[in-house]
């Protein structure tokens, strides 16, 4: 007889049902290969310089969902090779984690996650008035994480940060992600607004399906731009007598989660359903839909010359990026050479890497090697064009600020 109960057990765990791919959704491949890996990327250095003074570091995370951001930061790579770390901060090396957040169900779901670890607490509390972390040893590092301040409106956010700047002590961080002002997504939010609070929904949950705006729930948040958030931070600072230094950065500026919806602008382009292809090993992405297109959003360059010049550059480029693999899969060669020479020396170095991966396509047996190796490749040069940016303006999703505290 042949023994089957093995089969089913895997069956009944679940372990032989479709897997869910990272084309689309919440932990979609940009989520996990682009901005979890920018935001890694731009804590590294705070968790650096917190390693470099305590053996342990203290947590606390707003708006904590179900603990997303205590897996980004204990998945960061370690500084130097060899290792025997897998990780910068090991979970034992946070000595606590205390995730707040005001929706009962990702509480209940966090704690369920993490209900054996003793250093991991999650408390339910609305941060427009509940400030549970004061009744905590200081933290050094009070995080937040995709958006989730945003929720705040502006006066709610002032007294959040007021309450942190109080209750730290020695140098600490304050991590702010918000949502940016000035995305690309949605410039009907750039001209002043009278109101504070304004839309934003999750109808890209539901790509590729799309959903009429009458099936579109929304709820409100506060968009920022970083000359507003530094204004904000450097008064309360001053007044509370603290030295802080920020730096901002813009993330998702042509992936965000509505570039591919074009619901609040009108002109969706798939974009970073594209990235993610890229991503994946098995589809390719398609060259002419990757193809940055917001000249749309020209009539705004007399009113926002910063935020214009910005997109327009980082549009010259990525559109250059993606040109040259249309030219390399077209053996173009005289349009291959022509892009290398006409850019800068940095950007020029990445043509050169992608035009030597692509003709030693031989070296990498696979396949499918513009799936497998190319469009990985591409999609990591696209997001290197972002994270080399300087300063953020808040023209990206997500606008992030680090805040050293003194
Ligand atoms: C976009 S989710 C981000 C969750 C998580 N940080 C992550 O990285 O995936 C925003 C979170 O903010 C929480 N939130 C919204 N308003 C809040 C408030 N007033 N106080 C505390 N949490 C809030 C929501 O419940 C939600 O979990």
């Amino acid at each position: 007889m042949i023994k089957t109960e093995f089969f089913e057990t895997a069956v009944m765990l679940g372990f032989y049902g479709t897997e869910a791919g990272g084309l689309y959704g919440k932990k979609d491949n940009v989520r996990k290969y682009w901005e979890d890996f920018s935001i890694k990327d731009l804590l590294k250095p705070v968790i650096l310089e917190l390693l470099d003074r305590k053996d342990n570091i203290r947590i606390t995370d707003f708006g904590c969902g179900s603990g997303e951001g205590f897996e980004l930061i204990t998945h960061i790579s370690p500084k130097e090779r060899p290792t025997k770390k897998d990780f910068l901060l090991s979970p034992e090396q946070v000595e606590y984690y205390l995730g707040i957040d005001i929706s009962q169900a990702m509480i209940k779901q966090g704690s369920a996650i993490y209900s054996t670890k003793k250093n991991i607490g999650f408390v339910q509390a609305d941060l427009s008035k509940e400030y549970p972390f004061l009744n905590e040893q200081p933290f050094d590092l009070y995080l937040s994480t995709y958006s989730s301040p945003s929720h705040l409106t502006g006066d709610e956010l002032k007294k959040l940060i007021e309450k942190v700047l109080i209750h730290s002590q020695g140098k600490s961080y304050l991590i702010l992600d918000l949502f940016g002002k000035f995305s690309p997504e949605w410039p009907c939010y750039w001209e002043g607004q009278k109101e504070e609070m304004l839309p934003y929904n999750m109808s890209w949950l539901h790509l590729p399906a799309v959903l009429k705006p009458e099936e579109v729930e929304s709820y409100y948040v506060k968009y920022w731009d970083s000359e507003s958030l530094l204004g904000v931070i450097n008064n309360i600072a001053g007044k509370l007598n603290k030295r802080v230094k920020i730096t901002t950065k813009d993330r998702s500026i042509f992936v965000g989660r509505h570039a591919d919806t074009g619901f609040y602008n009108s002109h969706p382009q798939s974009l970073r359903y594209q990235v993610n292809r890229l991503f994946d090993r098995d589809y390719e992405g398609r060259i002419e839909a990757l193809k940055a297109d917001f000249s749309f959003l020209d009539s705004y360059k007399n009113n926002y010359p910063e935020v214009w010049d910005r997109i327009k550059s980082y549009q010259d480029n990525w559109n250059t990026v993606v040109n040259l693999c249309g030219a390399l899969i077209e053996n173009n060669n005289n349009l291959v050479k022509e892009l290398i020479e006409s850019t800068d020396v940095e950007l020029s170095e990445e043509l050169k890497m992608l035009t030597w991966l692509y003709r030693n396509s031989q070296r990498f047996p696979v396949d499918n090697f513009l799936a497998s190796v190319m469009g990985p490749q591409l999609a990591c040069v696209l997001r290197n064009l972002e994270m080399n940016l300087p300063e953020g303006i808040g023209c990206g999703h997500g606008l992030f600020c680090i805040i050293e505290i003194n």
